[in-house]
């Protein structure tokens, strides 16, 4: 499919960034993430809209541009369309080459490339923008929604014969390294409440391996990540992953964003109270 190539018959006269030119970055990133990203094995699943809900609420509490953060969190995983995303200037370059025909301002096609070039941490980000894309993709790949997601990359780029018992160490590394660079103090509220939840995924190593093998599973069965937390509410209730996946759903992120948020702070002032008398 070559939809892209329309791209170039757009008008060239620089606009800075506004909603005709966030929709369209959204249509073409979604295109990319569904057909392209995993040779479509991912088409259908929420991620991006996820991640610039979760971007724009950040942008909110953290007085960040909502329209650089919107663009940014739909265009964060571009690179997928080459294979991995794990070089900051290799996805850069990507990001740039799309952006170079769409009618908008240097500044703001700089400004995103920014967002897209850390949002794997692999480089650290510097705009407040960037943070904030880093930040909604980091929890994303959070609780039982980032076991899932991970495991599934796992299967289907990383080492597609690895073991669950190899997949359970990966992860519990790989999750931790990568909350520990979370940047904004809004993040950090929401991830003590999906931290809380992945702890207690990996206490019962048994009942944690025998998940992951039934992920595995799906995942090599062409299942997408969202297919297989919606099949793993069939066995078992967990608030938390359903929470997770209706935050896709825009009439539901706002309130439990809010949630979280509410939470996350009660749990770091118990933490504090705590530290306090300790
Ligand atoms: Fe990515
Ligand atoms: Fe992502």
């Amino acid at each position: 499919m070559h939809r892209m190539s329309l791209v170039g018959k757009r008008d060239k006269s620089l606009k800075t960034i506004n909603q005709d030119v966030i929709d369209q970055i959204h249509e073409d990133a979604v295109f990319i993430d569904w057909y392209e990203a995993f040779e479509g094995k991912a088409y259908g699943n929420q991620h991006l809209s996820r991640v610039v809900t979760i971007a724009k609420f950040l942008a909110e509490k953290e007085g960040a541009s909502r329209e650089i953060c919107e663009a940014g969190a739909w265009l964060h995983d571009i690179g997928l369309k080459a294979g991995n995303d794990n070089d900051p200037a290799k996805i850069r370059a990507i990001a740039e080459e799309y952006l170079s025909h769409l009618p908008l301002d240097n500044e703001s096609k700089s400004r995103i490339a920014d967002c897209v070039e850390t949002h794997e941490g692999a480089r650290e980000a510097v705009s407040l923008e960037a943070k904030i894309v880093h930040d909604a993709d980091v929890l994303d790949k959070m609780a039982l929604l980032g076991v899932i997601r991970h495991t599934w990359k796992i299967v289907n780029l990383i080492n597609p014969d690895a073991h669950p018992a190899e997949v359970f160490s990966t992860l519990q590394k790989h999750l931790k390294e990568r909350r520990e660079r979370l940047y904004t103090t809004t993040a950090k509220k929401l991830l003590s409440v999906l931290n809380e939840s992945l702890a207690q995924f990996f206490e019962d190593k048994t009942q944690a391996i025998e998940t992951l093998r039934m992920i595995m599973k799906l995942a090599r069965a062409a299942r997408t990540s969202d297919e297989i937390a919606r099949e793993l509410l069939l066995k078992k209730d967990h608030q938390i992953l359903v929470d997770q996946l209706c935050i896709a759903d825009p009439s539901m992120a706002d309130h439990i964003l809010q949630a979280w948020y509410a939470q996350g702070e009660m749990l770091e002032e118990r933490e504090s109270a705590f530290a306090g008398s300790a």
